[in-house]
């Protein structure tokens, strides 16, 4: 315990958790999850999946380790000795994750040096599956390993590693050039896409809502997933970061802009990534549907021919892969420290030592995806992992807490620190309403994975590095709640400030927000549905809901920032009258 480093400050702290949360899922992931179900209809379910999960389970991760000073496993541990495998089950879904995370960051380190020269030449698809990948023809047939891709697994863990080099001491300062380096060049994407010929083409693609879509489950089960992967929750991650906070932190306010800005870089990012495809889809003269592609394939293949057709090539391709690897880099290390605070809680490590073998770790384990089948491994151990590992950690984790835990009393913890105050509908979101929509989506996807297979998978293949990976984490994580420190002697009173910092107030600065997007909903929904009547407002309605969504969440972001600033050295005057009478 007596290595528990601090963050330097308040910003440091939320700029790492931003970090982790933001990564290549917010560029490849949202904007094709976003147009395969229903344009601004899923944006629509993705707003309610961020306010009845994303910000909830924020908190709930962000007050678990703030209150007991512990990485996920012995934060569990306190709750009762025998949940704390649940922590190393949280944990270890990050481990397997953080393997292969590196091996696409690698990708990106190779494509930043290929950008010198433009080595993907015209046939980008050949080149990036051909002669960088060397994809074989099936999981089984491994075809040795690519070199190049290995030699920048080895520099990408260096760069991790040296990222969390003292622990949270050197985040503190890595984080304010991995979290606006990336924002700023996406700014300019974001510009050069939407001045591109076409691009409004590729715009009314992603936001034109077809609300009938709000119906299929799918959606949801892609809104909720989206959510959970997206914020980095159900990792340990956030439990980990917000053990190193100071006693006095603030957690609720801090949630909801990491969740906002988070969900905010999403949104905005796919009119970078929409514009440049409607560009390219005039480039090619075909419709914009038939060049939509997400995944690696957007990445690695569709923005090499987009830059390739870019006056200033050079310089956009050279900011694109410095991106996406500013991207990736904080979410990796960030998974690297949930693995190595747990195992320094557990076992004391040093800061060094645990860094270092689990990266040795993972890099070894990551040595499968830098062979010629990588490609194929990835993309199995990627979606079982994130409906079986992630989905099932965070319903484990809400029924721990619910029904094993007070949740009150960490509601009541969180809310006495905090400049915004959560009322006791958080306690059934936790407890009830959170649980039975991942059941749900997790009973769907099951019953779908199991009749329909995976993009045409060998079976054998699904049952190693999918069902069998997901079975096995539990297993390793019960034995490794056995092994190890027994003593329980780590106290962990509560320091709760006998006066509220924030009252009613606080309730109302959330209520304020809420009511706000729901009144601005009735308003979009007059003209999505008065444009049934009046054929002109059907142009109005793509821009509707840009803004719409704009102003819940950049609008939200702005709002609760400036909360935070201003209460800023009013929380330190009452933090000190508060622990002086303690
Ligand atoms: N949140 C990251 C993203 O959107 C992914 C991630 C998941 C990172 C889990 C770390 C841990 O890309």
């Amino acid at each position: 315990m007596g290595q528990r480093g601090n963050w330097s400050s308040r910003q440091a702290f939320i700029l790492a958790a931003i970090g982790s949360a933001i990564g290549l899922g917010n560029i490849w992931r949202f904007p094709f999850k976003c147009y395969e179900n229903g344009g601004g209809a899923f944006l629509v379910a993705y707003i309610i999946a961020m306010l009845t999960a994303g910000i909830p389970l924020m908190i709930m991760e962000l007050s678990l380790g703030h209150r007991f000073k512990l990485a996920a496993p012995l934060s569990f541990r306190k709750i009762g000795k025998k949940f704390e495998w649940v922590g190393w089950w949280a944990v270890f879904v990050g481990f397997i994750i953080v393997c292969y995370y590196a091996v696409v960051m690698a990708w990106g380190l190779n494509y930043s040096v290929f950008s010198f020269t433009q080595a993907w030449g015209t046939d980008t698809g050949t080149f990036f599956f051909k002669d960088f990948l060397g994809l074989t023809d099936g999981p089984y047939q491994l075809g040795g390993f690519q070199l190049p891709i290995l030699i920048s697994l080895i520099i990408g863990w260096i760069l991790i590693v040296g990222a969390v080099w003292k622990g949270v001491k050197t985040v503190s300062k890595v984080v304010y050039v991995t979290v606006f380096l990336p924002w700023l060049l996406l700014v300019v994407f974001v510009v050069r896409g939407m001045t591109l010929p076409g691009s409004m083409e590729g715009i009314n693609y992603y936001l034109y809502p077809h609300f009938e879509q709000l119906l299929n489950p799918s959606v949801w089960i892609a809104a909720y997933g989206q959510i959970f992967y997206s914020l980095s929750i159900g990792f340990g991650i956030m439990i980990a970061y917000a053990s190193f906070l100071k006693k006095d932190a603030e957690i609720i306010n801090s949630s909801i802009i990491i969740t906002l800005s988070n969900c905010t870089t999403s949104f905005i990012g796919g009119f970078a990534v929409f514009g440049a495809l409607g560009y390219y889809a005039q480039l090619k003269g075909v419709a914009v549907e038939s060049v939509l592609k997400g995944g690696p394939g957007l990445a690695f293949v569709t923005y090499p021919t987009i830059i390739n057709n870019l006056p200033f090539s050079r310089f956009f391709g050279i900011i694109f892969f410095l991106m996406l690897l500013t991207l990736a880099i904080d979410s990796a290390f960030s998974l690297l420290e949930a693995i190595s605070s747990s195992m320094r809680d557990k076992f004391n490590w040093s800061i060094k030592r645990s860094n270092i073998t689990v990266a040795a770790i993972a890099f070894l384990i990551g040595l499968i995806f830098t062979t010629g089948a990588g490609l194929y491994w990835l993309d199995i151990v990627d979606k079982w992992i994130e409906f079986f590992g992630l989905c099932v950690v965070v319903l484990v984790e809400c029924v721990v807490l619910g029904w094993f835990f007070k949740v009150d009393k960490l509601r009541n913890y969180a809310n006495k620190y905090s400049e915004v105050r959560i009322s006791k509908l958080w306690n059934y979101l936790i407890k009830l309403i959170i649980p039975i929509i991942i059941f749900a989506l997790i009973i769907t996807e099951t019953i779908k994975l199991i009749t329909k297979g995976y993009e045409g998978y060998p079976a054998s293949a699904l049952l190693i590095a999918g069902w069998g990976v997901v079975i096995l984490l539990p297993i390793v994580s019960i034995i490794f709640s056995r092994i190890g420190r027994k003593e329980d002697s780590m106290d962990s009173e509560i320091i709760l400030p006998k006066t509220p910092f924030i009252d009613k107030l606080g309730y109302l600065r959330l209520n304020r927000y809420l009511y706000a997007i729901g009144i601005l909903a009735v308003v979009m929904a007059a003209i999505v549905i008065g444009s049934n009547y009046y054929q002109s407002l059907k142009s109005f309605i793509v821009p509707a809901i840009g803004i719409y969504f704009f102003l819940v969440l950049v609008g939200g972001a702005i709002y609760f920032t400036i909360i935070s600033i201003k209460d800023g050295h009013r929380r330190d005057e009452w933090a000190e009258q508060a622990l002086e009478k303690d």
